[in-house]
């Protein structure tokens, strides 16, 4: 296992690129199940989670060739319906296969992903729409098993049958999943409350490509027209608005002057509020956005809320960020109420920071001290590399296998901009 270690006290200074979506690769593979035969995909950022959905692809018999970050991958010799527990355990976002496989081969054997770092997170939503488009849903030895069966004597195909579907809270996944067996199911589907993050956008006009009919998309009321097949397509992943504020945030963490390249700006709207609130000049230029420094951060006030508000994986970044900024800032996570690992880690270096529910109040210091902190999750994984770029003296990052999962090149990329990071064994 590698940690990182910085040097920290540096300005981040410079541009970086930002790689393909993580958020957005991975419904998109999953996706290529739907329709038999090759399907490209460019832009894949290659991260841990892209490799665990390949294997998860693999699993199912698609085969796959991943060049650089073009991948092509052949669903047209999968026969297999099971995504085993060794890979669903390592990553949630292996249920997005769910919907495709119910879809196309009218059953599913899934494994259940059981809890997370921050929480139980549910996948009730998931299994209440393909209940909703008819399909049969029992939980066996941990395995969501999921029947819709093919008309007799067909071998592949559903009996899955439009329907009506209001979420009773907003679920990216789900939506994801709702859309996927319903662009193949009899009949008309009409979903409310659908999830409009970038991604799950990304993912309809994927499928639309494809064949499908989608009515609605980029709202949060779509109508799905089931067609009969779908055919193999070509897409480019969206760039990580992720990613991207997190080097923002690098950028006025450290006093410094940060462009990002090859971004979307429309889609950070709510990060670039926030830094502009928190007293850092931002610039966007076409597909660019540079952060300049305003000296010291101002505390600022942020509650995470769906899209197109305060991104929940923006949450811990943005709390390195007030840990040292001028008055008290007040960050509250309305998505997930238990996401706050990275508090007493940041704590360690120096920040003073009280969460009580789902509120944590962070009473800005002028300095932060480098430690040897860890996180159990990703997003709090960069808060703290943030806050070891700030800090001063060696902040040592363990279990940086989490910054595996989200962040392509991260040590080389922060090296771009200045910074004095090298990643080693622990
Ligand atoms: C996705 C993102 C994750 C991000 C999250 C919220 C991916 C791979 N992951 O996760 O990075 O933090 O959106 O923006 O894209 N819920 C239920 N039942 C369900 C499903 C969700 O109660 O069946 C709840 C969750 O516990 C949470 C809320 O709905 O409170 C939103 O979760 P959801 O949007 O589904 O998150 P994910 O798709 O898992």
């Amino acid at each position: 296992m590698d940690c990182l270690v910085l040097q920290g006290g540096r300005p981040l200074s410079g541009s970086v690129e930002v790689s393909g979506a993580k958020n957005a690769a991975l419904p998109l593979m999953a996706a290529t199940l739907l329709a038999p035969g090759e399907h490209v995909i460019t832009r894949v950022p290659r991260l841990a989670d892209t490799q665990t959905m390949v294997r998860v692809l693999e699993a199912l018999g698609a085969k796959i060739h991943w060049d650089a970050t073009t991948m092509r991958i052949d669903t047209s010799t999968c026969s297999s319906v099971e995504a085993p527990y060794d890979l669903v355990k390592t990553m949630r976002a292996s249920v997005y296969v769910l919907g495709p496989l119910l879809a196309r081969f009218g059953r599913a054997r899934v494994s259940l992903p059981g809890g997370c770092a921050w929480g139980p997170r549910p996948v009730d939503l998931h299994l209440k729409s393909m209940e909703a488009l008819g399909a049969t849903i029992e939980i066996d030895e941990g395995y969501i098993v999921a029947t819709a069966p093919p008309a007799v004597g067909a071998t592949q195909g559903s009996s899955l049958r439009g329907t009506r579907f209001t979420f009773p809270i907003s679920s990216v996944g789900a939506t994801g999943n709702l859309l996927m067996a319903a662009v193949l199911a009899r009949g008309i589907s009409v979903v409310e409350n659908a999830a409009i993050e970038p991604e799950i956008t990304q993912l309809a006009e994927y499928l639309v490509v494809m064949g499908a009919n989608i009515e609605g998309i980029g709202t949060t009321r779509l109508e799905i027209e089931g067609v009969d097949t779908l055919s193999p397509a070509r897409v480019e992943v969206i760039p990580d608005r992720i990613e991207a504020a997190t080097y923002l945030v690098g950028g006025a963490i450290t006093l410094g002057d940060v462009t990002i390249t090859r971004c979307q700006p429309g889609h950070l709207a709510a990060s670039l509020g926030a830094l502009e609130a928190m007293g850092s000049k931002i610039t966007i230029n076409g597909l660019a956005i540079t952060l300049q420094s305003g000296g010291r951060p101002r505390a600022a006030d942020i509650a995470t809320a769906v899209y197109p508000g305060f991104a929940t994986d923006m949450q811990a970044q943005m709390m390195a960020l007030a840990a040292i900024a001028d008055g008290v800032s007040v960050i509250t996570d309305t998505i997930y109420h238990d996401r706050f690992s990275h508090a007493p880690e940041l704590a360690r270096m120096g920040a003073d920071i009280r969460v009580v529910d789902n509120v944590a109040t962070v009473h800005g210091r002028t300095r932060l001290k480098g430690a040897p902190v860890m996180a159990t999750d990703l997003r709090a994984s960069a808060a703290l590399v943030l806050a070891g770029l700030a800090a001063e003296g060696e902040t040592v990052v363990s279990r940086i296998y989490h910054l595996d999962r989200g962040y392509e090149n991260l040590a080389a990329k922060l090296a771009t901009l200045g910074a004095r990071v090298e990643r080693r064994p622990e």
